[in-house]
């Protein structure tokens, strides 16, 4: 295509974006004067705008693209699928061999051996299954009042009406009154947040549990059905918990006999090190939701690991439960199938998990050299490759108000340079979390490139 035709091409795309498709996570007012930026292919850690600039994607898509972009084997699995069986369910015991070699395999791998896997389309819908579950098991438990669930302020847990309230962001609940009551909200996991600078990490992580244990006896144990969080925040500020905090949630949780959802659904397949992040902090989960990883991002799929007890209760012929009445039209969808059986393959083949725990050690270490010396900085924390870099509240207020904050700006400077990595909502926190692919030396592209963008801030 000639120059001009390009360039016809590129404005009616943005016509038809700005005249036709509504943006998720977009400020809508600003959008129509931007207009959108517009990706149209892949390849490795990059991606390539219309207009035929390439960028590292440091954020691997939403956390998600662990493999990579336009792998070849992704695409054969895919399309070998789609030609073989491009469709069939899974209710009323009907089901297709590829979603059900791949529960099999998940099973295997589960941090709870033997869990049973329920199929889902998005990390909102698995989390939102899970909640379900809970509700269900307490009933047939003859337990009607224990409903309650505990979540964590700064939590993401996806945007459908249960998830988004429970959710603990303001842009997720401002002005969609959400219905909000059954969720009781305790202080986020992250020693940078203490509050009281001389508090030491062991006394941080004792009060963080003393909280969590006046909140379930204010409450009454007998009201509070599960603990629901990710292992490490993610779209909160990549929240990394303190050492003991895990062991000491579980201990309380077993005592008054509350259920544990973890949501997995950044953390899971690799991101911070090991296969789950139940492995790396020694998390027994009662439920679980993965998503993203599942498929590496290459078709839509989640899913709900169920514990053995809690399968046992709902499928025991005397609970009286009848037909369980919940799925989704594309639950165990035989294309997300074979694309979570190839993407396990090359995880598997490739040891992603542990490379993904090795290339985290250098970029934590890079960016500790290089940019947490930087006066905007604040901290610099991760594991695996899982990282945020906070810009100092000091510092920030010490700039008094500007109408772009100091993260979107270090973004967008960043974009410039060819680098996507994200300000996160409501917060001064931005993430970095790339393919488990990437190199070592576009690691260190991408801690050079953030470097000049924050210290373009000071000037
Ligand atoms: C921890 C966590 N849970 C749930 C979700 C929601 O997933 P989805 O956008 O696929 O609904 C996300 C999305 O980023 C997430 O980070």
């Amino acid at each position: 295509m000639n120059t001009a035709a390009t360039k016809t091409g590129l404005n009616m795309l943005r016509t038809m974006d700005l005249e036709s498709y509504f943006h998720p996570f977009t400020d809508l007012s600003a959008h129509r004067d931007s207009g959108p930026h517009v990706i149209s292919s892949g390849d490795g850690v990059r991606i390539v705008d219309t207009e035929g600039k390439v960028f590292i994607d440091g954020m691997a898509g939403l956390w998600c693209m662990n493999l990579g972009y336009g792998r070849p084997e992704m695409v054969e699995a895919i399309s070998a699928q789609a030609q073989k069986l491009s469709y069939y369910h899974s209710f009323a015991s009907m089901g297709s061999d590829v979603s059900i070699s791949l529960a099999a395999r998940l099973s295997e791998i589960a941090p709870v051996p033997g869990s049973r896997i329920l199929f889902g389309n998005s990390g909102s819908d698995a989390n939102d299954t899970n909640l379900k579950l809970v509700r269900l098991y307490n009933t047939l438990l003859g337990r009607p009042n224990k409903r309650k669930v505990i979540v964590r302020r700064r939590a993401y847990h996806g945007s459908s009406m249960a998830t988004a309230a429970a959710s603990g962001l303001p842009t997720l609940h401002s002005a969609f009154d959400l219905p909000i009551g059954e969720y009781r909200r305790i202080s986020p996991a992250c020693y940078y947040w203490r509050g009281n600078a001389s508090l030491s990490e062991t006394d941080y992580t004792a009060s963080l549990l003393q909280e969590l244990e006046a909140l379930i006896v204010n409450e009454g144990p007998d009201t509070i059905a599960a603990f629901l969080a990710e292992p490490v925040s993610g779209a909160g500020g990549v929240l990394v918990p303190p050492p003991g905090y895990w062991e000491g949630v579980q201990r309380l949780l077993a005592k008054y006999d509350i259920l544990l959802i973890l949501d997995e659904v950044i953390t899971g397949f690799g991101r911070t090190g090991r296969m789950f992040a139940a492995e790396t902090f020694n998390i027994r989960p009662d439920l679980m939701s993965v998503a993203k990883g599942l498929t590496s991002g290459y078709v839509p799929m989640s899913a709900s690991f169920v514990s053995p007890e809690i399968w046992n209760t709902l499928s025991n012929a005397d609970s009286g439960l009848g037909v369980f009445g919940h799925g989704y039209t594309y639950s165990g969808h035989p294309l997300a199938a074979a694309a979570a059986h190839a993407s396990l393959d090359i995880m598997l083949d490739e040891g992603l998990a542990d490379e993904a725990a090795r290339k985290g050690a250098h970029l934590l270490s890079a960016l500790t050299e290089e940019i947490l010396p930087l006066t905007p900085v604040g901290d610099v924390r991760g594991i695996g490759l899982m990282v945020g870099v906070e810009l100092a509240a000091d510092w920030i207020g010490s700039r008094g108000p500007s109408r772009q904050s100091p993260v979107s700006r270090v973004a967008q400077r960043c974009r410039e340079e060819g680098l996507i990595i994200r300000p996160l909502m409501d917060g001064n926190v931005l993430a970095i979390s790339p393919p488990l692919v990437i190199s070592h030396d576009d690691l260190d592209q991408l801690v050079a490139i953030l470097k000049r963008a924050i210290e373009s801030l000071s000037t």
